[in-house]
């Protein structure tokens, strides 16, 4: 007997959904692909990986010297801003847009937390550093922010105990014998051994995403608490697309389209040529790797430099202990996770408010009021334990 034509189209629809092919919508979430996603998300429990551009890393006594160091405004020039000014307290990082320097001045952007910095594979929003050490020296230098050089730096150390004898012991040299490059590029390293120690990891979304893989194994994963935070997070807001992996980052810049059209917003390209050109990156004469993978990873990022993709572009944040480091983005312009995932419902920033061209992901999401709601209690679920 033949079918009758309408039949057939549905049985063929139905076919079609057993094999994974129907339209999302209808899709049991999780799917095979998303699976593997959120497998990908959970537990951070390793240590940082270890850096070796930096001798210093994991050595306890620079790790103790680079703890005094952080905390000591000895090394500005002003003599009242130390790093810590800028990235205190629980999230390690200051509650305003900016912060304040030397002198009054502040900072240019949102000064991000340290807390897991030694996981991120750039530094600074627009990734002008490549290794944490290197990352410490601009701060240091920097006019608005410690306003300092190396003869203030040696001038400290050679003065003040026992950072004297601690550098000694360190580097086989007084500070003050020390040529002024290479002084500072070992209190960079002494530092990033610090910050290294700065890790908050383990979240009550781990056991969340832990939790929710038992329950889509048992068949139950719709009536799991997490399921419509998950669900929007991998599938609908697509956020996983660029937040992914355990530091729920891909270590990437993208073009999210955040307003700023002042100095600082050409993000990624405008400074590409500084990382490139610094004596203090992976490959330069003060790395203690310059032949390893972190020196390769730049002539990789020279030869394939983009000015579309990489102008306007800035590094994805890691979104772990995010409920922590308010105000958000670069420009430290959103105050709440509300307002960030209502930017990401609208489709990122108004054209001409923003440097350089939007990513394709960047697109109106329609999220109802219930999985806007989930989003964001995704998010405040990311703050770890301290260690
Ligand atoms: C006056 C405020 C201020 C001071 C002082 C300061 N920072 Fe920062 N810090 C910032 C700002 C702002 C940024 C982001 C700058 C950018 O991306 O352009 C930043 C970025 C960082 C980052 C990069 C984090 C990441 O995820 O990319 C690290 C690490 C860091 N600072 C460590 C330090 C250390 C170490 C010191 C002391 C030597 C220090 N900071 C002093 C404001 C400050
Ligand atoms: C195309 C890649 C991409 C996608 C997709 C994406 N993000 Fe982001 N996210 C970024 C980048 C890049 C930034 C930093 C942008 C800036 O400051 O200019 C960011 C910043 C953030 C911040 C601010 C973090 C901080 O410390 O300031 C939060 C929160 C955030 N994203 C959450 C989300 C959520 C929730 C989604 C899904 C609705 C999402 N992101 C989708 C790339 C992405």
């Amino acid at each position: 007997m033949k079918t009758p034509h309408r039949l057939r189209a549905r049985v063929l629809a139905l076919a079609l959904g057993g094999l994974g092919l129907a339209c999302d919508s209808e899709e049991a979430f999780p799917n095979l692909d998303e699976l593997d996603q959120l497998r990908s998300l959970h537990t951070q429990t390793r240590q940082p990986p270890k850096d070796p551009t930096n001798r210093m890393d994991g050595v306890e006594r620079a790790e103790k010297l680079g703890d005094l160091l952080f905390h000591d405004a000895g090394l500005s020039r002003c003599g009242t801003v130390s790093c810590q000014s800028c990235h205190d307290g629980e999230g390690r990082t200051v509650d305003t847009a900016t912060a304040e320097g030397c002198d009054g001045k502040r900072t240019a952007r949102n000064p991000p937390t340290v807390l897991n910095a030694a996981y991120n594979r750039w530094f600074m929003w627009d990734g002008r550093a490549d290794r944490l050490w290197s990352q410490a020296l601009m701060p240091l230098t920097h006019p608005d922010e410690m306003n300092s050089d190396a003869q203030v730096v040696a001038a400290r150390l050679q003065g003040v105990e026992p950072y004297r004898t601690e550098y000694l012991a360190l580097f086989g040299r007084e500070p003050a014998a020390e040529s002024g490059d290479a002084l500072m590029a070992n209190v960079g390293k002494v530092l990033a051994a610090y910050e290294r120690t700065l890790v908050r990891v383990d979240a009550p979304f781990d056991e969340d995403v832990r939790r929710f893989l038992a329950a889509v194994d048992a068949g139950t994963a719709e009536e799991d608490p997490a399921y419509l935070g998950l669900k929007t997070f991998l599938r609908k807001g697509r956020c996983v697309v660029c937040h992914k992996g355990p530091a729920l980052s891909d270590d990437l810049f993208h073009n999210i389209g955040v307003e700023d059209t002042g100095p600082g917003g050409g993000g990624q390209w405008a400074t590409l040529e500084t990382l490139l050109g610094s004596p203090f990156n992976a490959q330069g004469s003060y790395s203690d790797a310059p032949n390893g993978t972190d020196a390769m990873r730049l002539r990789t990022l020279r030869t394939q430099a983009n000015q579309v993709e990489m102008e306007g572009a800035f590094r994805t944040p890691s979104l772990r202990n995010v409920a922590l480091t308010a105000p958000y983005m670069h420009t430290g312009a959103q105050a709440t996770l509300e307002e960030v995932v209502d930017f990401y419902n609208q489709g990122g920033g108004a054209a001409g408010t923003f440097v350089g061209r939007k990513t394709d992901t960047i697109v109106p999401l329609e999220l109802s009021a219930e999985e806007k709601q989930a989003l964001v209690e995704l998010l405040k679920s990311m703050t770890g334990r301290p260690r």
